[in-house]
């Protein structure tokens, strides 16, 4: 069996540079991972303890379906005013109450070095639910200062390596 990663963007822009890297992962997965790009952030209803009961909202049955059908996540999320993107928290709040969520690997791709508010945001969310953020399948790359497109990643040698590399630490994971 491969294994199957469920990449999370938390930008909904059309021509986000996380989504982009996350994408670039999904073609450059080596054989035996499977990189499967997470969509449905923008159907997510807005996080509220009393739509968390049966029969669960459509998109928060898929989202955690996805999820936990997963082995592992690749997390990639802009950084607004200094936070982590509502549409990327808003998804982590739904999956709070989920119990197989915690242990779950989680690899952190950041696509601006200038994130750091958002990323140490969303690593403590993540740490408070009990996932498990695997620092060496983690990165950090400069997209947002230098767009590049999914090719342009993935025939880029030093960003195409460090892309890779990051999957095989999850494997390891
Ligand atoms: C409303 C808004 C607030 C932002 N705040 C920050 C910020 O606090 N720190 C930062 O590094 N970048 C900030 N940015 C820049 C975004 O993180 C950057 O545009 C990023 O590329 C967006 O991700 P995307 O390309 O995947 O859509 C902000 C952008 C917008 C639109």
């Amino acid at each position: 069996m491969p294994l199957h990663l469920l990449a999370i963007s938390g930008s909904l822009r059309a021509g986000s540079s996380n989504t982009t890297l996350l994408k670039a992962a999904r073609a450059l997965a080596p054989e035996g991972i499977v990189v499967e790009l997470y969509e449905g952030l923008g159907a997510l209803p807005h996080f509220n303890p009393d739509l968390d009961v049966a029969p669960w909202p459509t998109p928060v049955v898929d989202l955690r379906a996805r999820i936990g059908a997963a082995d592992g996540l690749l997390i990639c999320s802009p950084e607004y005013a200094r936070g982590v993107a509502g549409a990327m928290k808003n998804a982590l709040d739904w999956m709070v109450s989920v119990e197989d969520f915690a242990g779950k690997p989680v690899a952190l791709f950041n696509a601006s070095p200038r994130a750091t508010h958002a990323l140490a945001a969303l690593r403590l969310t993540l740490e408070t639910m009990a996932a498990r953020v695997i620092d060496a399948a983690s990165l950090t790359v400069p997209l947002w200062s230098a767009p590049l497109s999914e090719e342009g990643i993935a025939t880029d040698p030093a960003l195409a390596q460090a892309v890779r590399r990051a999957l095989e630490a999850m494997v390891r994971a």
